[in-house]
Parts: C-alpha cells; sequence; structure tokens
C-alpha cells in the first residue's frame, strides 16, 4: 500500500537520517520544503522532493495537501495518562485558595490518586487510559512515553504497567513504558522512608525487571518527597537492570538533581522549573535532554523553565505536555508548543524542533521518529490550510490539525 501526499503547501521537519538531536542555536532552524511532495509505502517515508519531480510517481492512493502544511506527528516524552478518576475537587480548592504543597501534605494530590486507582480494576484503567490515549493522538501526538507511579505498591505499579503494556500492543502509536517507582510516600511508610525505598529498590524494581515491563526508571526527587539520597538509592538499583533514568528534578526546588540525573547517564531530566547555573552548566558535559512542561506550569501558576536560557546556553530543549490528573490534565501538545513560544520565548522553529526531534530523542526513538526523512515512521500531521507554520502557535487554542497519519493511516 502506497501513498502520495502531493501540493503541500509546507513540508517542515525534514531531515538528513543522521540527525537526531538539535541544540542550541541549531533550534532556530527548521528545515522545510514548500511545494513538496511526500510518498509512504506501508508505514515508511519512503521519498519527499518538489512538486516539480512528482509527476512520474504513481501511488494506490493520493492526498492533496494543497494549502496545507505537513510535519512529523508530536513525539510526547513525559506523561502519565494511566490514572483512576480525576482530581477535580482539588483543582477548586486549589483556585479558592489551597497550593500544590498544602493538598499533598493533607493527604491528597498523588496519595489520592493512589487510592482511586488502587480500588480500580486493570479492566476499567486501560478503559479509561485508552480513551485519553484516543484523544492525544487526534490532537497530533504519535509517539507517547507513559509513567507508572500512582501505584504505591508493588501490585499496583505492575497493574499500571500492565496497562501501559496493554497500550503498547493495542495502539499504533510509539510507547514507550517507564517505572515510576517513587513519585510520592505511602501513608504505610509515612515514618519510614527508608523502608520504602528498600521496597522499591528489593521488590518494586526486581519484579517490574522480570516481567519487562519498563525501559525507563523515575524518580520524583522534590523536597517533601525524594531526596538525593533517596534517588540515588534508587538509580542505583535501576542501574543493574538496565533501567534508563528520566527523572523529575527541580519542579519546585534546585538542589542538585540534574547533576544526580546526569551522573546516571539520564536520557531526560524533566521539569526544571527552578534551574541553577551549575545546572545549566552539568547539562553541557552530558547526552542528557533537558525537558519542559509549560502546561504543568500554567496549571499550577507556577515558574516556567528557562528554556530560553537553556537552548542560549548551547543545549537542547524537549516540550512534552506532563498529562496527568494532578498537575496538568491536558495532553495537547498543541498547547505545548504555543505556550512554550507564548511563556518562554521559543520561536516556533525552537518550539517545533523540541516538540518532534528533540521529544523522540527523549524517548530513545528519534532514530526512526520526530523527522520527515528516508526510512523514518509515516507518523504525520497535516494541518487545515493555514498561512504559514507560524499559525500553529500564534492560533493558540485552534484546533489547525485537518488528518493525523500513524504508520502510514489516516487515525
Ligand atoms: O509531573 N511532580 C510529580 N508528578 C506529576 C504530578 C503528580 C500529581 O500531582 O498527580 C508531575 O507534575
Ligand atoms: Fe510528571
Amino acid at each position: 500500500m502506497s501513498v502520495l501526499i502531493t501540493n503541500i503547501k509546507e513540508l517542515l521537519q525534514v531531515r538528513e537520517e543522521h540527525v537526531t538531536i538539535v541544540k542550541g542555536s541549531d533550534m532556530k532552524i527548521l528545515p522545510t520544503l514548500k511545494n513538496a511532495y511526500l510518498l509512504i509505502e506501508h508505514d515508511t517515508i519512503v521519498d519527499y522532493g518538489s512538486m516539480e519531480d512528482c509527476k512520474a510517481i504513481e501511488a494506490d492512493e493520493t492526498i492533496d495537501a494543497s494549502g496545507k502544511i505537513v510535519l512529523p506527528t508530536w513525539c510526547d516524552s513525559h506523561t502519565h495518562i494511566v490514572y483512576a478518576g480525576d482530581r477535580t475537587q482539588e483543582f477548586v480548592d486549589r483556585i479558592n485558595g489551597l497550593s500544590y504543597e498544602d493538598i499533598a501534605n493533607r493527604g491528597g494530590g498523588i496519595l489520592n490518586s493512589a487510592e482511586q486507582l488502587q480500588n480500580t480494576s486493570e479492566d476499567e484503567l486501560y478503559h479509561q487510559a485508552a480513551r485519553r490515549l484516543k484523544e492525544v493522538i487526534k490532537l497530533g501526538t504519535g509517539a507517547v512515553e507513559i509513567k507508572s507511579g500512582y501505584g504505591l505498591t508493588v501490585d499496583a505499579e505492575l497493574k499500571m504497567l500492565r496497562v501501559i503494556k496493554r497500550l503498547k500492543k493495542d495502539f499504533a502509536i510509539k510507547v514507550k513504558p517507564t517505572l515510576l517507582a517513587a513519585h510520592a510516600l505511602p501513608k504505610e511508610f509515612k515514618a519510614n522512608k527508608k523502608g520504602f525505598i528498600d521496597l522499591v529498590v528489593n521488590e518494586m524494581i526486581p519484579a517490574v525487571a522480570k516481567e519487562q515491563l519498563a525501559e525507563y526508571i523515575d524518580v520524583f526527587c522534590e523536597k517533601g518527597y525524594f531526596d538525593l539520597e533517596d534517588t540515588e538509592r534508587v538509580l542505583q538499583a535501576a542501574e543493574s537492570y538496565h533501567l534508563i533514568p528520566k527523572i523529575h528534578v527541580n519542579q519546585f526546588n534546585a538542589f542538585g538533581g540534574v547533576a544526580l540525573g546526569v551522573k546516571y547517564k539520564a536520557l531526560s531530566v524533566d521539569h526544571l522549573e527552578e534551574m541553577n547555573p551549575e545546572d545549566i552548566s552539568v547539562l553541557k558535559s552530558s547526552n542528557t535532554m533537558p525537558v519542559a512542561l509549560p502546561s504543568c506550569s500554567y496549571f499550577l501558576s507556577i515558574p516556567y523553565t528557562p528554556g530560553r536560557a537553556i537552548i542560549d546556553a548551547g543545549l537542547p530543549l524537549a516540550l512534552a505536555t506532563d498529562y496527568n490528573p494532578g498537575s496538568t490534565p491536558s495532553g495537547n501538545m498543541n498547547f505545548v508548543v504555543s505556550t512554550a513560544c507564548i511563556k518562554m520565548k521559543l520561536t516556533p522553529e525552537e518550539a517545533i524542533n523540541a516538540g518532534t526531534i528533540n521529544g523522540a530523542y527523549a524517548m530513545g526513538i528519534s532514530n526512526l521518529y520526530g523527522s520527515i526523512c528516508r526510512g523514518k515512521k509515516a507518523n504525520l500531521i497535516i494541518t487545515k490550510a493555514i498561512p504559514n507554520y507560524y499559525h500553529l502557535p500564534y492560533a493558540f487554542g485552534d484546533d489547525l490539525i485537518d488528518t493525523v497519519m500513524i504508520n502510514g493511516q489516516i487515525y
């Protein structure tokens, strides 16, 4: 089965095969081709070029993209979309003056989601998450990382990860599973944090590794949650099972989590709303991707990640949603890209690079996803007719997507 997309007003993110990450001033460059065609065979991009060279090409199906822009689907490298129910009451409580911290301190927050999850069957959890996944695909996401972390017991974490495994099997988009082993301290361990880390290290990680349910390891490294010592114990234990770190750091406080992530060769360090000059300098000598989550800043009214300073220091940056019930009940990468431009002062080119190729890098899949390249997966967004690609971040809140294609098939 072959599909030919013709008369593409502008084809974005056209890259050579060897480009798997974009850093610093290179992020300002978004390579494009105007008046282009794109040829797909089965699930793969096999050719593209100028319309002038398209005449001899035949395909089983042709899509006329006159006036429309084509780009790779978004690569959302940080989500928690497997969760039970919602946290709408906490949302209202925050409007009425409580902080995210106040809510956590009175036993709500992550513990609230954990309780709901523990009382939800694996099937029901799957159906709730599948509904969210369908919605984000319609919004243009073609690859997604999904974390556990609302289980907080070995059994409930395994339940979450089995749901992620089922989503991975049932959906055509790329799914990468992460064990978020230490997300919050369960009530039973309130006076015994060491006991919980022992459980994570001695039981949870081995059980997850045995069933091969995760590729990445995550910890919420934050004051009031898990400190550097706890985080290091988890990363050390995970290392022997070849689980690569992708960690929550610097959301509310900067105290060395970035350097610890770099020490353990983290694929990404995520959040970074609070950054010290040392955090930036340690990232310079690493292959670790800094990931910003602007929808979280928006929803919690906390500072935005200093993306401008990160890029201006010569570093790469990826953007992701953080889709979760507490701090970001939204999986809309279009909003993320827009908000990065509006609030973090990224240029449209930087934001699109951060939401595609660098997002793919932060999931270890930029060899096959995140750019328009011969041999890469045909995961594409075809926009509605728009004047230029600036409209993607500019017309925030508008639905500018006409068609989403996953593995060469219209979704
Ligand atoms: O990335 N910060 C830690 N974890 C999630 C939110 C957890 C929650 O509130 O449910 C985050 O923001
Ligand atoms: Fe998160």
